[in-house]
């Protein structure tokens, strides 16, 4: 059993990774585009994890005998300035979600949900981990710059990344 306030913040939690699994996708996009290859494969495999992330709460809602919304999704930017900029809003858009779990683990537990409270264990690590990557392919920026005879060295790096994450997207 769900509190209601706990299931409304829950939903309104998977709308937030959906909307980052369709961010990711149109940063995808906009880098296959660029010619970006590497860096796009890294947001597809970004969109597809985000994914996963909604799929996770939608299952422990249902699971929990509550009612699981499949969100309305807003349309993502189309268009982006640089490759820094991406990063950049990549960036605070993983802190805007790590403080909406940090808020969810709040409310938890204030309401003695342990079970709540114990399922998000897996976000908190996640976020952790996620802003780490992201930051550090800010500080690769930073050396490496993001002007145009530096993108092929940013995507090779990014290349690496993807390749030591570990495979194809929604592995
Ligand atoms: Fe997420
Ligand atoms: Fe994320």
């Amino acid at each position: 059993m769900l509190e209601n306030k706990i299931e409304q913040a829950l939903n309104d939690q998977i709308a937030m990774e959906g909307y980052a699994s369709f961010l990711y996708l149109s940063m995808a996009s906009w880098c296959e585009q660029q010619g970006l290859e590497g860096t796009s494969q890294f947001f597809y495999r970004q969109s597809a994890e985000e994914h996963d992330h909604m799929m996770r709460i939608f299952r422990y809602i249902l699971e929990m005998d509550g009612k699981a919304v499949s969100p309305e999704v807003k349309q993502p930017p189309q268009k982006f300035e640089s490759i820094q900029k991406i990063f950049d809003d990549v960036y605070e858009h993983e802190q805007k979600v790590t403080r909406s779990i940090s808020k969810l683990v709040e409310l938890a537990d204030e309401m003695d949900d342990h079970t709540t409270y114990q399922f998000l264990q897996w976000f908190v690590l996640e976020q952790r981990e996620e802003e780490t990557l992201v930051r550090s392919i800010l500080d690769k920026l930073k050396i490496i710059g993001d002007g145009p005879q530096s993108l092929y060295f940013i995507d090779k790096e990014v290349t690496m990344i993807n390749e030591r994450e570990g495979g194809s997207p929604g592995e």
